[in-house]
């Protein structure tokens, strides 16, 4: 026996090869379950225990030689043994996949874009659960307790227990946020909005919705005026006009509607502005005294202000999309008119 192991490891010093497919034939031949060191080891089992300790050694230096040189071979080979070319270009797309290339959607380009201008102005972006209590949703937010917003006309209540719902609106997240952080806040908050609504051209169950809010020592209405249209300038373009239009919320104290100067007419009035002029953008406030004594800010030292718009209405907007639906079907021949958009 001790002369056929120094054979095979006479046979495991002078293999030589370059090539992946005979190395890994080699190693096979030598340490797979059927090979050759494995079959020595095998019998070595059954010699006799007064050459067991020699055989043994003789054994393992055989199988750590052939171990040895499987691996510096495969090294030298260039692990798979495959040479790359180096010119090329390993980010190219697959053959034929160009037409399958996804693209954004549009919803999320308008997000991105809103997101994008208002943290050049310093906001961060602030997240919460789609799945509310009442209270992030209306009570925190100053809704009265007989408040129709809480009917089950518009919330969607989970298991039909009244304090787990979908948030109706992205306003949840200024609780959450004003619940945990210490003013100046500068935040800005987009995601999914749930309301129980029949789907139609202009109304859906799902959309989404952008939120903002700013708190600090001496905010004032003037401040939120000026962001909305820095906001409205660059969404819209630099000739971009807003007015506002007083209007109610629970949460805010005075409250505005935002209207933008119809970027299809110029203002002068058109069918999208209905003769107008003036396309609705948004609802927007100076942040109630009940809200910030809610979540633990006091209005005496702190003020602030409010915003919430529609992601779906500003893409309609943006990109001349009439009807609603088409956000949420996912036809690809709608999606790929957006390949290029930003
Ligand atoms: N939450 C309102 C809605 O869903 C939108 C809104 C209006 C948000 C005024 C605000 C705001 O923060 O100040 O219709």
């Amino acid at each position: 026996m001790k002369e056929k192991i120094n054979q095979v490891m006479a046979q495991v010093e002078a293999f030589q090869s370059r090539a992946a497919g005979e190395i890994e034939e080699f190693r096979v031949r030598m340490l797979g379950k059927k090979g050759v060191v494995t079959g020595l080891m095998e019998e070595f089992r059954a010699a006799a225990p007064e050459v067991k300790r020699e055989l043994g050694q003789r054994l393992n230096e055989l199988k750590n030689k052939a171990m040895e040189r499987v691996n510096e071979l495969k090294a030298a080979a260039g692990g798979s043994g495959v040479q790359v070319e180096e010119t090329e270009d390993m980010t190219r797309p697959g053959e034929g996949t160009a037409e399958a290339t996804g693209s954004r959607h549009p919803i999320s380009l308008v997000r991105n874009r809103i997101v994008d201008i208002f943290e050049r102005m310093g906001y961060t972006v602030a997240d919460g659960p789609e799945i509310e209590d009442d209270r992030h949703v209306f009570t925190a937010l100053n809704f009265a307790p007989e408040h129709p917003a809480r009917d089950m006309q518009d919330t969607f209540f989970v298991e039909k227990d009244p304090d787990v719902l979908l948030r109706t609106h992205t306003s949840s997240i200024q609780v959450r946020v004003m619940e945990t952080t210490e003013p100046p806040i500068r935040v800005i908050c987009p995601g999914r909005v749930f309301r129980n609504e029949a789907i139609s051209y202009r109304a859906h169950c799902i959309f989404h919705q952008v939120e903002g809010l700013y708190v600090d020592e001496g905010v004032s209405f003037a401040d939120l005026k000026q962001t909305l249209l820095h906001f409205a300038r660059e969404m819209f373009g630099p000739e971009t006009k807003i007015r506002l239009r007083p209007s109610y919320f629970p949460f805010t104290e005075p409250s505005g509607e935002v209207d933008v100067s119809c970027n299809l007419c110029g203002g002068k009035g058109c069918p999208v502005c209905k003769g107008t002029g003036w396309l609705e953008v948004m609802g927007c406030g100076m942040v109630d005294p009940n809200v910030l004594k809610e979540c633990g800010i006091d209005p005496e030292r702190y003020s602030g202000f409010a915003f919430g718009m529609g992601v779906e209405r500003i893409a309609m907007l943006r990109y001349g999309v009439g009807d609603l639906r088409l956000y949420f079907e996912n036809d690809v021949r709608f999606l790929h008119q957006f390949d290029a958009a930003i």
